[in-house]
């Protein structure tokens, strides 16, 4: 019997949630390699630079049989259409996006420890997807959904105002020359969408080992006016979020690690 066959005998949530998003998922190329661009279109024609760039980074077997098999069970492919939170989780909780959860440590540990929330992670890179997909399995978490593809393409395109009540951007990549920061996530026009999608006294949660881009995040975060810091400049780490793999790495390397924890302010 092969995972998606066990999957939908021992847990009936699973095999609905299966049948529902198979046939979608059989028609797009799950596990497939991105192509290798920088810019991507919006709906009006102007086009974003993108945040990643194409890895043709190492896949277990293990985190390939999950791409191939657990895919289309525990995830939910982009459109250019708004998502019903509620009805892909078949339940009514409060929504946490995560942008670039990488391997997915951080996201299974922090879906284990928050039952009563609904976690939607977005990555592009197949042996991340592949990571959490077992980790998914293996845990039996059913809290947590993933898509595969440009978290700004997914904000913008499926995500409907106020419909979050958090967003946790955890070690997103640095790109620390110059020249490159125009990649960066945390940039105005982006944080103004992520703000719009906040619930009034929803909170997004960022953080890194790079001191540059925690002034940035600092100084563009602090420019949102619809979001407000809730501390005097960077916040302790909460007790929710773990200790990442990156964080790991940066604190070894003698790096810093900055928490910012910002509110949407009530309307
Ligand atoms: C430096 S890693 C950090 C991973 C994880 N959050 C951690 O702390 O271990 C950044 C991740 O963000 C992902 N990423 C970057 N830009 C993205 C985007 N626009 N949409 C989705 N994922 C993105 C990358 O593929 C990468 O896995």
């Amino acid at each position: 019997m092969n995972i998606i066959q066990n999957q939908k005998s021992k847990n009936p949530t699973q095999a609905a949630l299966l049948n529902a998003t198979e046939s979608a998922a059989a028609s797009r190329p799950g596990g497939s390699i991105l192509p290798d661009v920088v810019t991507a279109s919006a709906p009006s024609g102007v086009s974003h630079i993108r945040s990643f760039v194409h890895r043709r980074s190492h896949i277990t077997p293990s985190q390939k049989e999950a791409l191939d098999q657990l895919l289309p069970l525990w995830s939910l492919p982009y459109r250019k259409a708004a998502l019903d939170l509620d009805k892909n989780f078949g339940r009514h909780a409060p929504a946490i996006l995560e942008i670039g959860f990488g391997m997915g440590e951080t996201t299974q540990k922090i879906a284990q420890a928050r039952p009563q929330d609904n976690f939607l992670g977005v990555e592009v890179f197949n042996a991340g997807v592949g990571a959490l997909l077992k980790r998914i399995d293996e845990s039996g978490l059913t809290n947590l959904r993933i898509i595969q593809h440009d978290a700004v393409e997914v904000v913008r395109d499926m995500l409907a105002p106020a419909s979050l009540q958090g967003i946790h951007i955890f070690f997103p990549d640095p790109w620390p020359k110059k020249r490159h920061h125009k990649r960066r996530l945390i940039q105005p026009p982006f944080v103004e969408l992520l703000a719009s999608r906040l619930a009034p006294g929803g909170y997004i949660h960022c953080a890194t080992d790079w001191e540059n881009y925690a002034e940035q995040m600092l100084e563009v975060l602090n420019g949102e006016p619809s979001l407000e810091n809730t501390c005097s400049g960077y916040a302790e780490r909460p007790a929710y979020r773990p200790q990442t793999k990156f964080e790991t790495r940066g604190l070894r390397l003698g790096h810093g690690v900055w928490d910012l924890l910002f509110k949407k302010r009530q309307a």
